[in-house]
């Protein structure tokens, strides 16, 4: 099957992007609405999981229904910023494992840097959605898949917030196998790698350290 890249342009989460991007916007909207996009991206990118048909027995009869077939999920936010969308898909799945990826980008060569990295012992038999609400250059992004991808996870999508055109390349390219979801497809980065018009820093605006 082909690797899908999706660019929502559903009302509601391109109306609460709309205020996350505002420079007024306070740390505890912020939050808030980081994960409230989050769960209504996750709702879209679980939309091919598969089914079985079951029998229930209602107050009034034998329902044919529909449930998810058995299909383990785990979420791996990139840290710091990442964490802000954990409780949004959570909401989604709560039976999901939760790993973690450490990784900042080092202030002039704007590469990643990995400090940390714990991960599902099963994430062999899961399908992992790793989570960053900023892809800029697409280095940390790239950096933590291939990570992941060490552990031989059954698949792996990309979500985030707001992507820009480089990063979002530099990922098609490095990782042809991995589905992307973004909110948002902005239009350039500036000279110190920040997306424009973008938010500005994710983790501080998340975790109010600035
Ligand atoms: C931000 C963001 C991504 C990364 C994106 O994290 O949350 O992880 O930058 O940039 P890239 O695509 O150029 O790699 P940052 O390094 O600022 O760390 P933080 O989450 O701890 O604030
Ligand atoms: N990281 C952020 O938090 N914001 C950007 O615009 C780029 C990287």
């Amino acid at each position: 099957m082909e690797r899908k890249v999706v660019i929502f342009d559903h009302p509601l989460i391109q109306h609460k992007l709309s205020i996350l991007r505002n420079v007024e916007t306070s740390t505890k909207d912020f939050r808030e609405l980081v994960n409230e996009i989050s769960m209504l991206m996750m709702f879209e990118a679980t939309r091919d999981l598969p089914m079985e048909t079951v029998k229930v027995e209602t107050p009034c009869g034998i329902a044919e229904c529909k449930q998810l077939a058995g299909r383990k999920l785990a979420f791996v936010p990139i840290l710091r910023a990442g964490l802000g969308m954990v409780d949004g898909c959570l909401k989604m799945v709560p039976s999901a494992r939760v790993g973690h990826i450490g990784l900042y980008r080092d202030e002039t060569t704007h590469t990643p840097v990995e400090y940390y990295c714990k991960l599902p012992k099963d994430i062999d038999k899961r399908d992992v959605y790793v989570v960053d609400p900023m892809l800029a250059t697409g280095g940390s992004a790239v950096d933590a898949i291939s990570q992941i991808k060490l552990r031989n996870p059954r698949k792996i999508c990309f979500m985030c917030m707001i992507a820009a055109p480089e990063g979002l390349e530099v990922l098609k390219k490095a990782h042809p196998d991995v589905d992307i979801y973004c909110a948002a497809l902005d239009e350039k980065l500036n000279e110190d790698c920040y997306i424009i018009p973008g938010l500005g820093d994710a983790g501080d605006r998340i975790f109010g350290t600035k």
